[in-house]
């Protein structure tokens, strides 16, 4: 069974938008008790996403919210922007794949590093990653 909690959701526009974010994310995963090392790995997770909704979404936001299922504790994220669209996401998932000046590791590393992971995207109307990572 799953149980929502408590939802945020903040812009990514900025810089300091990212910088924030990744507070958020931390303190997220420190009240739902994950290790220092699971809260880094979804922060990075999440900077990789955001970064991207940055870049190539021309802007938009995050969703964050503490989840349960039975009885494990995790936190969702659901970055979402309005810009053009992945038109091939199989493709934009392969490392090394960027159509920027990127590393094209973003989409990739930030799967490897959820528990959870789906984009949903139709050309010319936007982008939405959602993740999750249960502790
Ligand atoms: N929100 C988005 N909107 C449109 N295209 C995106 C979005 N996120 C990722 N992409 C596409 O997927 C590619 C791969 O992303 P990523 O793996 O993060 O690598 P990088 O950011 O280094 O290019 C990007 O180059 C871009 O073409
Ligand atoms: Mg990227």
């Amino acid at each position: 069974m799953t149980a929502g909690g408590e939802a945020l959701s903040l812009p990514l526009r900025t810089s300091e938008d990212v910088v924030r974010m990744r507070q958020a994310v931390r303190e997220l995963c420190v009240k739902q008790g994950f290790s220092l090392v699971d809260q880094t790995k979804l922060v990075t997770a999440a900077s990789e996403l955001a970064r991207n909704t940055i870049d190539y979404g021309g802007g938009g936001q995050v969703a964050a919210q503490l989840a349960t299922i039975n009885m494990r504790k995790g936190v969702r994220l659901i970055f979402s922007d309005q810009g053009p669209g992945i038109p091939d996401v199989e493709l934009a998932l392969k490392d090394g794949h960027t159509t920027g000046n990127g590393l094209g590791l973003g989409l990739g590393g930030a799967k490897r590093l959820s528990s959870e992971f789906q984009i949903e995207s139709k050309p010319g109307q936007g982008t939405r990653v959602t993740i999750a990572r249960w502790r």
